[in-house]
């Protein structure tokens, strides 16, 4: 083989990270430390299901990053092994991001469940009583328990209500040899308050918390991934304290924690270095911070990504503090060069209010003028932020209008 452009690239990228998927969030490895105490209490609650008994509901709460679908994929795997023709329970396993709607998630149990083709529900098109009513039959067919594990199960409810629930907890009622049993699992750990009291007590029989990690925890968690992802003696012993001790300052979210020390990895890579040092965790956790803003930025509405722009304008413009009527000022502009609906003052106040809450901008109160509460408006972000926002493709007519631009300037 000839020479290539890449021949560099590769050698070396595959200096540090020996198995890149090991550091993946969605690997599942097979050891979960720290949570012991959760992982038995799930498998005592569920145990009754190998004799064919129903076992309770659970909800499983905690935060992101707390380790509660690596468990429950985890159980699932065991669960097999103690029964491996699946003769008296079945382990089902549906996440709710991916699939948030009814159909949806019946459809996506169906297809554990029925195993054969011509009998399979059709991706779109049934009613959802005809849905219902098959998975209904296919279950009691097979004369066993299922357990039905639907994750990040809050999406749905946002999305959909509760219906699903009722029909699904409700569904032993009707069920003649089969039994199911449901697992909510969800990162909101207020999501009980979100039930209609009909679903509460069915849905959360039985409720695990998983608590967030503490840094001694989640440099038990590193190393175990460390020990496998990297070749030897490439991590300087500081990194995974380090890693571990600012994650658990921002959450305990072993994810996050993991993220850390990937990244990380990563750059020294892409510097070409052979060992892994805390200065590399500094740069990994700033590239993650920006990537975090940036994704917040990009879903932002298109009105409050103009109130951002409008703000930024300001700040490009004046040396003296901005306060909510120059923002408005500039905003009323970029709306008419952009050809969007003017919103009134107030609302533009209430989506700076939101631009605050989310960290972007900060307002804070300055007086109570004529017009009411004034704010003085400064700006959150760096510089690389500020010019992500500039060149989003919603403000590429300002590029052209440049009269706009100038009176917006000279104000
Ligand atoms: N106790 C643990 N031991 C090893 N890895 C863990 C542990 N808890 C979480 N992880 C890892 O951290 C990441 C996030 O965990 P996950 O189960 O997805 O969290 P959650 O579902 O609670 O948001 C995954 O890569 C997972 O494998
Ligand atoms: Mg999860």
């Amino acid at each position: 083989m000839g020479e290539s452009i890449f021949d560099r690239s590769i050698n070396r990228r595959n200096t540090l990270i020996k198995n890149r998927n090991i550091l993946q969030t969605t690997y599942i490895p097979d050891q979960l430390p720290h949570r012991e105490k959760e992982i038995n209490n799930i498998v005592e609650i569920i145990t009754p299901s190998l004799n064919k008994d129903k076992p309770s509901n659970i909800l499983v709460i905690g935060k992101t990053g707390t380790g509660k679908t690596a468990v429950l994929n985890y159980i699932g795997k065991e669960l097999l092994k103690a029964d491996p023709e699946k003769k008296n329970c079945s382990f089902i396993y549906v996440n709710c991001e991916i699939v948030d709607n009814p159909y949806g998630i019946l459809y996506n149990i169906s297809n554990q469940i029925i195993t054969d083709h011509n009998s399979k529900i059709p991706f779109t098109g049934w009613s959802l009583d005809r849905v219902y009513e098959t998975i209904l039959f296919y279950i009691d067919k097979e004369n066993k328990v299922f357990i039905i594990v639907l994750d990040e199960i809050d999406r749905i409810l946002q999305k959909n209500g509760d219906d699903i629930f009722y029909f699904l907890t409700t569904m032993n009622e009707i069920l003649k040899e089969s039994k199911i049993s449901i697992i909510g699992v969800t990162n909101n750990t207020k999501f009980t308050e979100l039930l209609t009291p009909r679903i509460k007590s069915r849905l959360g029989e039985e409720k695990v918390v998983f608590p967030p990690y503490n840094p001694e925890q989640l440099q038990d968690i590193l190393r175990k991934r460390a020990e496998f992802a990297f070749e030897p003696g490439v991590l300087a012993d500081d990194v995974i304290p380090y890693c571990a001790a600012i994650s658990a300052q921002i959450s305990g979210d072993a994810r996050r924690a993991l993220d850390f020390l990937k990244v990380s990895a990563e750059i020294a890579e892409r510097n070409g270095d052979s060992i892994i040092t805390e200065a590399h965790v500094n740069s990994a956790r700033s590239k993650i911070e920006l990537d975090a803003v940036v994704e917040v930025i990009k879903t932002l509405p298109a009105q409050s990504k103009i109130v951002l722009m409008s703000i930024i304008k300001n700040h490009e413009s004046k040396s003296t503090v901005v306060i909510t009527g120059d923002v408005y000022s500039v905003y009323k502009e970029i709306c008419s060069a952009l050809n969007c609906v003017v919103l009134k003052e107030k609302r533009v106040a209430d989506l700076i209010s939101e631009l605050d809450m989310l960290g972007i901008v900060h307002a804070r109160v300055k007086s109570f003028g004529r017009n009411g509460r004034t704010r003085e408006i400064e700006l959150n972000i760096n510089k690389d932020i500020i010019d992500f926002v500039v060149k989003d493709e919603l403000f590429e007519p300002l590029l052209k209008h440049k009269p706009i631009k100038q009176t917006t300037l000279s104000m």
